[in-house]
């Protein structure tokens, strides 16, 4: 009979004492996007450091590609305890802790060393602090780099461009409100129903960042690809609570520590994407075009009304000063 044991000394330990060796503790790792993503990148180095640190404490098993159901449905299985950890986008995250809505508004950041700056200082690990009151616990902000419109109706430049375009966002009234605000017609949407709704037709578009795009392989959905930039696009990793409260002291040093290098290694490859990703879309056929700094304006100018919105729930002056954070 095998039983899982948290919190105790290692099995090589007990061996050494002549003790039974205790079974592993399992750690079911879920997230939507396949091994070679970002995630799956990051959740590889966070097993390696883990492992590194505690020997054969924890056996990792990892669920990629939505293994485990939408990203929603994960993070109520943390909550529930029956899955103990997951690589998320800020998707639906506001629906936990409202508060990481802030980072999902269009056009805040400049650019990703802004984001990871404002994620990595006292704003982004107050909030991140604020998953241990319900039920998870946020070891960092990871990212996914800024999102990009994909859509298979027509090149797009202006908002009259997307009037009407049937776009799928993620289930998050922040992104929701601006494509609103814009004359789209979105429709939120969980991750694992996508590429069917795209080759059924039941939605034009979608918008995702290009370590999606490009892992994903959305080019053979998607006809066109508009660099937008229109919202930059945190990631976290999370465990569930009752997971990190059964773990000692040095266990919990060993997840810190992997999840800081885990980072390091999504942004790593969102780097690299982000130089290279748009040329290897071009050469699987996408048609690509990016938004002149008039054009940006343009949309920024389109949600003035999502805007007004935004201030009624978050602060105008916490939404400043991530604007003006240097
Ligand atoms: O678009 C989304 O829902 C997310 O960006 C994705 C692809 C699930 C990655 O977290």
């Amino acid at each position: 009979m095998t039983f899982v044991i948290r919190g105790l000394a290692s099995a090589g330990f007990l061996v050494a004492l002549g003790l039974p060796a205790l079974a592993q503790t399992e750690v079911k790792i879920g997230y939507a996007l396949a091994p070679d993503s970002h995630y799956g990148v990051a959740a590889a180095k966070l097993e390696e450091v883990v492992t590194a640190e505690t020997g054969d404490d924890f056996e990792f098993n990892h669920f990629p590609s939505s293994g485990l159901g939408g990203e929603r449905e994960v993070i109520e299985g943390l909550q529930l305890g029956t899955i103990e950890a997951t690589i998320v986008s800020s998707g639906t995250l506001a629906n936990f802790v409202p508060d990481t809505g802030v980072f999902d508004i269009p056009f805040l950041f400049r650019d990703l060393g802004h984001a990871r700056a404002v994620l990595d200082g006292e704003i982004g690990q107050e909030i991140l602090a604020k998953f241990d009151d319900v039920g998870l616990h946020g070891l960092a902000w990871g990212e996914q780099g800024f999102r990009h419109i994909t859509n298979n109706r027509n090149a797009i430049h202006t908002p009259a461009d997307v009037e009407g375009l049937k776009i799928r966002t993620m289930e998050n009234p922040v992104h929701l409100a601006a494509f609103n605000a814009m004359g789209a017609a979105p429709t939120p949407m969980a991750w694992p129903e996508v590429i069917s709704s795209l080759q059924q037709g039941v939605i034009d578009g979608q918008e995702n960042p290009l370590s999606v795009i490009v892992s994903v392989k959305l080019d053979e959905v998607q006809e066109y690809l508009t660099l937008s930039g229109h919202v930059y696009s945190p990631a976290m990793l999370l465990v569930s609570k009752p997971f990190w409260e059964g773990l000692t002291d040095e266990q919990k040093a060993a997840f810190e520590k992997g999840a800081t290098e885990a980072v390091a290694a999504m942004r790593a490859y969102v780097d690299d994407v982000e130089t290279t990703g748009v040329e290897t879309l071009k050469e699987r056929g996408m048609k690509v075009n990016e938004l002149s700094a008039d054009e940006k304006s343009e949309f920024q100018s389109s949600i003035t009304s999502a805007y007004e919105e935004y201030y009624k729930t978050y602060n105008k002056a916490l939404v400043d000063s991530i604007v003006n954070f240097e």
